[in-house]
C-alpha cells in the first residue's frame, strides 16, 4: 500500500508535483499518482474518479498539485468540484495555512467545513438575498482543539479569531474556546476581534504563533498572511480531518499564464509535502529537514516570481541536494 497519494491535477500542478515526488523517491517513500480534476474529466469523464477517491482513502496522506484552467471554464463539469468532494469525502475540518519568512512563524487553523460557507443561504420573493453563518458547541470544540495542540508543539501562545462584539456565532465560539483552554493551561490564550487582527497581521506579523478562526475569517486572513510572507508560489496548506488521510496542497492554482514555461514556483508544494511529513506520515525531523531544504533553494535558485531566474527544477536540485546531506 502507498503511503501517499499523489494528484497532480491541471496546470503547473504536475510540474510542482514532479519536484515532490523527486523527494518522495529520495526519502523512500512509497507513493502513487491518480487522475484528479481537468485532466481527470478529459480522460474519466469526472473531476474526481472512483479508483482516485479510494486510493485516498487507503493512504497516510494525499498530496495534491492544483487544478482547473480555461479550458474547463462554464462547463457543467468542472475541475474545482473534485476538490471540494474530495474534502468533503475525508472530513477534513482543520484547514492549516502556515505563513513564515522574514521574521515570520505562524499558523492560522482555519475552520473548513461550516460556518458562513456551509450555513444556509437564498433569494427571497421580496428581493433580500441571503448567507448565514451556523456553528454548533462540537464544530467548534474540534478545530479548537486541533489549534490548542498545534501551539502546544509551537511557542505555546493562541488567539482565537472573532466578531464577538457582533455576532452570535463569534459569542458561542468564544466561550467554547474559553472552555476548552482550561484543559490547556500550558497554552497562553487570548481573543481578538477580526478587525484588530487583521490591521496587526499586517504591522507585527512576527508576533503571531497559532490563529484559530471561523471558515470565512480564515479564508481572508490566511491570504494576508502570505501576502506578507512573500505571496502565493510560496504558500502551503494542510487539511486535516479525525483519523483519515489529510490533504496537503499548496494555495496557490494551476496558473494557466505560465503553465509549460518551467517558471512555476514548487516552495508551496514542497511545504506542503513538509506539512504532510509532520501531520500525515509521523516524520517530524524530515519536515524540518525539508523545510530547511525549501529555504536554501529560495536563497540559492529562486524563481521568476520570487525575482530570480531559476527553473523549476533548479529549484527541485537544491532541495535534493541539500536534503540528501542533511538525512544521509
Ligand atoms: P493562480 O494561483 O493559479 O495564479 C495567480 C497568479 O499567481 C498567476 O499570475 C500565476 O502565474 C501566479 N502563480 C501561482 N502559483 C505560482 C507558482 N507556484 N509559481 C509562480 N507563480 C505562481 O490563480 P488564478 O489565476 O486565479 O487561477 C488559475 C486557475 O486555477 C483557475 O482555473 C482557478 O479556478 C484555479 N485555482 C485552483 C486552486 C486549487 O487547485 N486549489 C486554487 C485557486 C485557483
Ligand atoms: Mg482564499
Amino acid at each position: 500500500m502507498p503511503r501517499v497519494v499523489c494528484l497532480p491535477g491541471d496546470g503547473i500542478g504536475p510540474e510542482v508535483m514532479a519536484e515532490a515526488v523527486r523527494v518522495l523517491q529520495a526519502l523512500g517513500i512509497g507513493f502513487e499518482e491518480h487522475p484528479f480534476g481537468g485532466a481527470a474529466i478529459d480522460g474519466w469523464a469526472k473531476p474526481l474518479p472512483e479508483t482516485t477517491l479510494e486510493a485516498c482513502r487507503g493512504a497516510d496522506a494525499v498530496l495534491v498539485g492544483a487544478v482547473g484552467g480555461p479550458q474547463w471554464d462554464g462547463a457543467a463539469i468542472r475541475p474545482e468540484q473534485g476538490l471540494i468532494r474530495l474534502r468533503k469525502e475525508l472530513d477534513v475540518y482543520a484547514n492549516l495555512r502556515p505563513a513564515v519568512g522574514d521574521g515570520v512563524d505562524l499558523v492560522i487553523v482555519r475552520e473548513l467545513v461550516g460556518g458562513l460557507y456551509y450555513g444556509g443561504s437564498g433569494r427571497l420573493d421580496d428581493g433580500r438575498v441571503f448567507d448565514t453563518c451556523v456553528y454548533t458547541q462540537p464544530e467548534v470544540e474540534r478545530v479548537a482543539r486541533r489549534a490548542f495542540e498545534l501551539a502546544r508543539t509551537r511557542r505555546g501562545k493562541l488567539i482565537s479569531v472573532d466578531k464577538a462584539n457582533v455576532l452570535e456565532t463569534s459569542r458561542l465560539w468564544r466561550q467554547v474556546v474559553t472552555d476548552l483552554g482550561r484543559e490547556y493551561a500550558d497554552v497562553e490564550l487570548k481573543h481578538g476581534l477580526v478587525d484588530s487582527v487583521a490591521m496587526w497581521l499586517v504591522m507585527h506579523p512576527g508576533e503571531f504563533d497559532v490563529l484559530v478562526m471561523e471558515n470565512t475569517f480564515g479564508d481572508i486572513l490566511s491570504d494576508v498572511a502570505a501576502g506578507v510572507t512573500g505571496g502565493l508560489g510560496l504558500a502551503a496548506s494542510a487539511s486535516l480531518g479525525e483519523s483519515g488521510p489529510g490533504i496537503f496542497e499548496p494555495v496557490h492554482g494551476s496558473a494557466p499564464d505560465i503553465a509549460g514555461t518551467r517558471k512555476a514556483n514548487p516552495a508551496g508544494m514542497l511545504r506542503s509535502l513538509a506539512l504532510a511529513l509532520e501531520h500525515g506520515l509521523g516524520e517530524p525531523a524530515l519536515a524540518r529537514a525539508l523545510e530547511a531544504a525549501v529555504d536554501k533553494a529560495l536563497e540559492q535558485a529562486p524563481t521568476p516570481d520570487v525575482g530570480g531566474t531559476a527553473t523549476t527544477s533548479d529549484f527541485g536540485d537544491v532541495v535534493l541536494a541539500s536534503l540528501e546531506v542533511a538525512v544521509r
